[in-house]
């Protein structure tokens, strides 16, 4: 069993980050909460309807909801990044042509991206390529949005301004909002609620300011880690 006996609430309007060391269960949560991986025993609801009890069409109709940033940006290195992010438009819309452009120039100029809309992924940096993840993941209005190490594979700068957009954006339009990180600096700066996960199982929760505080030794130790690895990086 990979994830055990896990019982949290994501709140809205939030940064809801589930912190933990690689390989201690935050991927294969997320994945169980959208409903990529089915659970064997529990529930997962959204707001009042329980999620893993509905059909796939009704599954559907709530992901359409949801707006994903997985580890990487993963866009679409055919496309360009206005194709990108008009993507999501172009599944589960009917709108004009006309109408998806201006949503996507909307969503873009959001994320600080302007006048690279006919580039192509391989043209930008990856702090871009993030920010048209983010354009991408909130294009639909989507109710909840789940982020899955949004930092990985950035300079630690760019890792907080990408931190604080997706805050912003939170905070903005009420979006219930999960951030898996192993990134310390990530909670810190942004944590609105905190759960750290070990070995599978819910170890501890608070807020960032109770972090330091915990005498949980195994956070105790994951934040010193952190500390550490950052010092010696130079971070
Ligand atoms: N689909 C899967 N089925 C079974 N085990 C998995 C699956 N995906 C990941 N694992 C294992 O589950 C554990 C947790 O993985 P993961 O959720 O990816 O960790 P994290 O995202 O915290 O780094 C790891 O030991 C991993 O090898
Ligand atoms: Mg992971």
């Amino acid at each position: 069993m990979v994830i055990d006996n896990i019982t949290a609430t994501f709140e809205k309007g939030k940064t809801n980050m589930v912190i933990g060391q690689s390989g201690s269960g935050k991927t294969v949560l997320l994945k169980c909460i959208v409903g990529l991986l089915d659970v064997d025993e529990g529930e997962i609801y959204y707001n009042d309807i329980q999620f893993n009890a509905l059909s796939f069409k009704k599954k559907k109709e709530i992901r359409q909801k949801i707006g994903m940033l997985f580890q990487g940006a993963a866009l679409f290195d055919s496309q360009t990044v206005e194709e990108n992010v008009m993507f999501p438009l172009n599944m589960f819309t009917n709108m004009a042509i006309a109408e998806k452009k201006e949503r996507v120039a909307f969503c873009l100029k959001r994320v600080d991206i302007v006048g690279a809309n006919k580039l192509y992924p391989a043209e930008i940096s990856g702090g871009m390529k993030k920010r048209v993840a983010i354009a991408r993941a909130i294009v639909l209005n989507p109710e909840f949005l789940f982020c899955d190490e949004p930092n990985s594979g950035l300079d630690p700068k760019t890792a907080v301004v990408i931190d604080h957009l997706i805050k912003e954006i939170t905070e903005e339009y009420g979006i219930t909002t999960i951030i898996n990180t192993h990134d310390m600096n990530s909670v810190m700066g942004c944590g609105d609620k905190v759960m750290f996960i070990y070995n599978g199982k819910k170890w501890w929760e608070g807020t960032r300011f109770d972090v330091l505080d915990s005498d949980n030794q195994e956070l105790n130790d994951f934040v010193f880690a952190s500390a550490l690895t950052r010092k010696i990086k130079g971070m």
